[in-house]
């Protein structure tokens, strides 16, 4: 996979199965960050893992992404379930999140190495993120070296978020920074 390839769609079943679930629980991942009542987004949500899981912690999930593969896959996981009501479904465009509702908590996991232009995305979830809120970013340590990740980070830094913490994940590198309300 090159930078900026997006995930296929027929390789969604790995980023929702048992294992991985049990691997990259989004509760153990995410339950410091995530309380009942909040808005969250999941940018480049894919099949939803994730998004199901803030859900169960309490949330009320924008999930987005690029391909509307993705978006279908996770309509047809949610329908008649707990959890159609709490996920709003948004296709964005490679430069475009096409959302402009604040919310509390973003979550961008494994996606940043798809993403063509970083500096604008960050710029675009900054305007979207409440002040002194977070946002997780996790990348693959099989498609992004810590020089790049740390590239990444800068970028972000570059736009006003300010990181507060390194969480060591297994298999990845990961960051969570707060919007600097001053920047
Ligand atoms: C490797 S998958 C990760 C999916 C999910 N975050 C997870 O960890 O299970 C990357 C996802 O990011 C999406 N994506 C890539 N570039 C994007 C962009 N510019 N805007 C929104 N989504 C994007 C892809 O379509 C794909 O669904």
């Amino acid at each position: 996979m090159k930078e900026h390839d997006v995930s296929s769609v027929k390789i969604a079943g790995v980023l929702d199965n048992r294992f991985r679930k049990v691997m990259q629980s989004p509760r153990r991942i995410l339950k410091h960050y995530v309380k009942k009542g909040m808005k969250v987004l999941d940018f480049g949500c894919g099949p939803g893992m994730f998004a199901m899981g803030m859900v169960d912690l309490g949330a009320e999930v924008i999930a987005a992404d690029l391909q509307q593969g993705m978006i279908d896959l996770l309509k047809g996981n949610i329908e008649k379930t707990k959890y159609e009501k709490k996920i709003k479904l948004v296709k964005c465009e490679q430069d475009e999140i096409n959302i402009d509702e604040k919310v509390d908590f973003i979550l961008v996991f494994y996606v940043l190495h798809e993403v063509k232009d970083k500096e604008k995305l960050f710029a675009q979830l900054k305007k979207i993120l409440k002040d002194r809120e977070k946002m997780y970013i996790a990348e693959p340590i099989f498609h992004v070296s810590r020089n790049e990740f740390e590239e990444e980070i800068e970028m972000a830094e570059k736009q006003g978020f300010k990181v507060i913490k390194r969480p060591k994940m297994m298999m990845s590198r990961a960051a969570v920074l707060v919007k600097d309300k001053n920047s």
